[in-house]
Order: C-alpha cells, then structure tokens, then sequence
C-alpha cells in the first residue's frame, strides 16, 4: 500500500492503518477483566479528527489535557459524558471551557484547582464533577523523561497534602473520581498495580468517610514495542487486578494513548543525501526532528525499515539523520543496515503515537501529510502546510 500512495504523495509522511488500531480495540476489550471497565483515548497521542472520530466509533471516550484537545474530542463527536480532562497546570482558559462543556471528570493536579472550579460553577450554577489525581511517589521503571508518578515530579498530589474536609464543604463540586498515571512505555505490571492499589485503597477510605468515589481512572501508559523495549504482560496485570479489584463496585477507565495507536503508523521518509564525515556514513532524510522528536528528545531508537529501489545484501553502519540546523537532529547511530542509495525510503515504524503530536514547523518546514488506510483504499487525513499555512497568523 506504502507503495501505492507514494506513487500520489511527496514524503514525508504519516501513514495509519485502521485495522491496527481495530485489533489494538479488541485486544484491550478482550482483556479478562472481572469489572466493568472503560477506555478513553489519550488524545495527546495522536489528535487528528479523523483517528479520534474512529476510536468514538469503536466506543472509545476521550482523556484530553487541554482546551484545544477538548474541543478536538467534541468535534470528532465524541460525548462529553465519556471525556475526561487532566492537566498538571491548567489555564483559567481550560478550566473555563471544560465546566461549560459538563464533562466526566477534571481531574485537578493542583489544590488551587478546587477553589477555581467551584467558583466558576457556582457562577454559572452547576455542579461539575471533579477527580483528584494522585502523585503515589512510583518509579515507574521506564524513560526518566517520561516517568509522571515519582514524589518530585509535577503531575499528581501526594496524598498527605489534601485536605478532603475542604473538598466536602464545597457545594459546586462533587468529587467522584480519583485517578493515576505513573508514566508512558511501562512494562513493569507490578508498578502499575501498586499504582492502581494505592488508587483503590484510598477511595476505600473515602467513601468509608462519606465521599461518594465511583470511579477509579487507573491512566495509560501501556507499553508497545520499540527496539530495546519490553512489552507489558498483560495477563499478569488482569490476574492481579482482578484480585484486587475482588468485592470492589468501582467503575475503572484506562487511558492508553500510545498502546491504542503507536503500531498502526509510520513515518515515511526518502533518503536525500549520503555523506562521509570522518569516520561516519550519514544518512539524511527528507524527516527531522520537526516531523518526528522522540530519538532526539528521549533518546529512544526507532524501528527502521529500509525499502531500497534496488535490492541488495551489503551490510553498511550508518548515523540517519534530518534536515533541520540542529546537531541532535539524528534518528539513529551507528546502525547497521543494507546498503542504502539515495532516493531510497526509511521507513520509521510504529511512530503513530506522539509522532505527528509533537510535530512543530521548526526550520519553518510544513507540518506533514497525514493519511489512513483502510483495507485496499486510503485518504489524506491531513493535509500538509502549505508555504502560506506557515504565514499564518503572523502580522508584519
Ligand atoms: N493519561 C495521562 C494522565 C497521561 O499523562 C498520559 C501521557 C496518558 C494517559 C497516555 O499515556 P500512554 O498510554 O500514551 O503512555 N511524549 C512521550 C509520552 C508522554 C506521555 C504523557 N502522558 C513519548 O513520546 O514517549
């Protein structure tokens, strides 16, 4: 299929298949769980209308951390009853905006939070329904860039530090939910149950105080493969949830981003030039950091595909590189692959998460195409910035 769209469209481009993302849905809802679960989508994953609006399809809600994102989620039709917003510093702007839009939960991350909700609701006369998210002091096991739920860290509040008298006394908000999310590409199931158990204890206790807690947001953060990464045993964390989720009636949400729609794209891009550079052969693509920032920001190393137009079986180390005026614009090191020519194709697999997300025009280079597959046909779901795109906005 790759190469049928190339034969239409210029690399660089993203490209998802919708059958990925269908079997990543199945496997989760097939999942043996002994309660009533729910996944909403972290939208921060991949926020084009078009995946959104397929997950929505596939009964799949929404986890948003921002206005913006809100608003993605409610015009890819999702309902506001199955979205739920988490942010570790919200703007006035985004709290506003998530009130009005009567949402599942706002999930504060600040204690000033509370105050701010509640006066805007009692302003505008409703009750809005808030959750807490817990900072449990767990090291997730994974990337310290992407590990979310250590005492230290910015996300969450430690339990100690809140004051649920307060949270009681307030009459414009119910607090319903308590949520955690102790980071991304984790694969430690035991880490993310001590997360989970830390959850249920304590709206044990709570309800046990006269809250009303029904619902446990246990967050994302399933692993997918990448090199060097392990996957998560999935049925170790069912059978260890099950067991202490045992005689508890609470409604459980997930919210995997990365897990629902990683493996379902890649990044296409076409070899440009090959130089010499001491010791070096480097490769460099028609991507960059602007299209695709993780191997430079986290250190990670993608999986990389070589489609060659002539095939070959010389083996030779390369450094891949981008195009932008940046030396940490590099995707790979010293990697051994076949022997590479210009006009040749890399092909960056399972970039679908937090590939087009983190995208920026940095370089001022056009944000890339985004296109679907879907079974034998695919559409531009995205289309790239044009040159005037990129004047957008600006005033002289
Ligand atoms: N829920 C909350 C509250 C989150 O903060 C996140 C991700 C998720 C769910 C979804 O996590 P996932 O299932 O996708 O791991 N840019 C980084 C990942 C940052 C994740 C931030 N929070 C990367 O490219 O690895």
């Amino acid at each position: 299929m790759i190469k049928k769209i190339l034969e239409e469209h210029q690399t660089p481009f993203y490209v998802y298949d919708e059958s990925v993302i269908k079997s990543k849905i199945k496997f989760l809802e097939n999942l043996d769980f002994s309660f009533k679960k729910d996944f909403f989508f972290a939208v921060k994953a991949n926020p084009n209308l078009a995946i959104i609006n397929f997950l929505k399809k596939n009964d799949i809600g929404a986890v948003t951390v921002s206005a913006g994102e809100l608003y993605k989620a409610l015009r890819s039709g999702i309902d506001p009853s199955k979205i739920i917003m988490n942010g570790s510093s919200k703007n006035i702007f985004d709290i506003k905006y998530a009130v009005t839009q009567k949402i599942k939960s706002i999930n504060i991350e600040n204690l000033e939070e509370i105050s701010l909700i509640n006066e805007y609701s009692k302003e505008k006369n409703i009750i809005t329904d808030i959750g807490v998210r817990i900072n449990p002091g767990i090291d997730a096991n994974t990337f310290a860039k992407i590990s979310t739920g250590k005492s230290g860290d910015k996300f969450g509040i430690e339990i100690k530090q809140i004051n649920f008298d307060i949270i009681k006394q307030l009459n414009n908000i119910n607090l319903n939910t308590l949520s955690v999310h102790i980071g991304s590409q984790i694969h430690d199931s035991e880490k993310l149950i001590e997360s989970y158990k830390t959850l249920i204890d304590l709206a044990d206790q709570l309800n046990n105080d006269g809250f009303n807690i029904q619902c446990l947001d246990f967050g994302g953060g399933f692993a997918v493969p990448d090199n060097n990464i392990n996957t998560l045993n999935f049925d170790t964390l069912t059978l260890e949830l099950n067991n202490i989720m045992k005689n508890k009636k609470y409604e459980i949400i997930f919210e995997p981003g990365r897990f629902l729609i990683a493996e379902s794209g890649s990044l296409v891009s076409k070899v440009n030039y090959i130089k010499k550079s001491g010791n070096k052969n480097i490769v460099l693509i028609d991507a960059s950091f602007s299209e695709y920032i993780r191997p430079a920001l986290y250190g990670i190393s993608p999986m990389i595909e070589v489609h060659n137009i002539e095939k070959n079986n010389k083996k030779v180390i390369y450094d891949i590189a981008g195009g932008v005026c940046e030396s940490s614009d590099f995707f790979a090191r010293d990697l051994e692959l076949n022997e590479i020519k210009v006009g040749d194709y890399l092909i960056f697999k399972n970039t679908g998460a937090y590939g087009s997300s983190m995208s920026s025009t940095y370089n001022s280079r056009p944000r890339p195409l985004e296109i679907l597959i879907n079974n034998d046909e695919f559409r531009v779901i995205r289309s790239r910035d044009t040159l005037e795109d990129l004047c957008k906005n600006e005033i002289m």
